[in-house]
């Protein structure tokens, strides 16, 4: 694993995935999300593991997708690569996953902490979905994800202006479980861990899935349709300049090509 840590003694039942890319702010590369979708499984059929805790550093959960891996890709490359595929294991996993947020959690680092089953946030968190100010959309489930959780009225301001969610707006809107002060948030983790690990796991595991189910029953639709339209935007000139902008540090000249 070069993108990932696992631990999974640090305490009974609990294992740990921090994810380890600090220099990029943890951008959610292909192999990253890889790392993370094996680590997953593994745990998932791991007897000795009955709660995952994921995990960025003090800095940042995630900043998103990694926009320079995808900023000179074509629809058709999009199309083809399917990176959100391997992501579908963090809503597969069966075990209970608690994300432990502190600083961004932005893009696909937002939408990945949506897919998770709890949230604790620290006060310094930030969650957004700006890929609209990259010419491009959210394509892991932030459309269908944020607006389940905050309303329609709120997902469209956020979407539509990439703006920033504090951890305490988040916490209003229920996104999160739980706010801590920065130095907290994993020890606040690992304390709701152990309090799941105690239960049986096998109610635990059937009590999510019928969780889940009330909750995804028309998510499917949903979901392919924004992966498909996240991937059409590679066909347009903004999303090139939008991202190349990233890249180059500089402001975006959109010209709704
Ligand atoms: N992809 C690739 N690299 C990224 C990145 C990303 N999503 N986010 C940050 N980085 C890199 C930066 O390029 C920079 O690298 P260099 O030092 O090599 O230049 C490094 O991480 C540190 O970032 P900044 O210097 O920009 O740090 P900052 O504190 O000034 O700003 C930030 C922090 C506001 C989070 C800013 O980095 C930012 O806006 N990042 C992009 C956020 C974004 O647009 N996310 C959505 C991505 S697309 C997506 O996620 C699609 C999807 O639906 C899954």
């Amino acid at each position: 694993m070069e993108f990932i840590k696992v631990t999974d003694n640090k305490e009974p039942y609990i294992a740990l995935i921090e994810l380890n890319r600090p220099k990029e702010l943890n951008a959610l590369n292909r192999q990253l999300m890889e790392e993370v979708r094996d680590a997953l499984q593994q745990l998932d059929k791991n007897d000795a593991v009955r709660v995952i805790i994921i995990t960025g550093n003090e800095q940042a959960f995630a900043a998103g997708a990694d926009i320079k891996q995808m900023a000179d890709k074509t629809a058709i490359d999009m199309l083809m690569i399917d990176q959100f595929s391997t992501w579908d294991q963090i809503r597969k996993t069966k075990k209970p996953i608690i994300a432990a947020v502190s600083g961004f959690a932005l893009g696909g680092g937002c939408e990945f902490v949506m897919t998770c089953d709890m949230v604790i946030a620290s006060e310094t968190a930030k969650f957004g979905q700006p890929e609209i100010k990259i010419g491009t959309m959210p394509g892991a489930g932030g459309t269908q994800r944020l607006t389940k959780a905050v309303g329609k009225a709120k997902a469209m301001e956020l979407i539509l202006t990439g703006r920033f969610l504090s951890a305490e707006e988040a916490h209003f809107y229920g996104l999160v479980n739980k706010v801590v002060p920065k130095e907290m948030y994993l020890y606040e983790a690992f304390q709701l861990a152990k309090e799941i690990a105690q239960l049986s796991p096998v109610a635990v595991q059937l009590a999510k899935e019928s969780i889940n189910r009330s909750f995804e029953t028309h998510l499917d639709e949903g979901l392919t349709l924004e992966r498909k339209n996240f991937y059409l935007t590679f066909a347009s000139e903004d999303q090139k300049e939008g991202m190349r902008a990233f890249v180059e540090k500089r402001k975006p000249n959109f010209k709704g090509k």
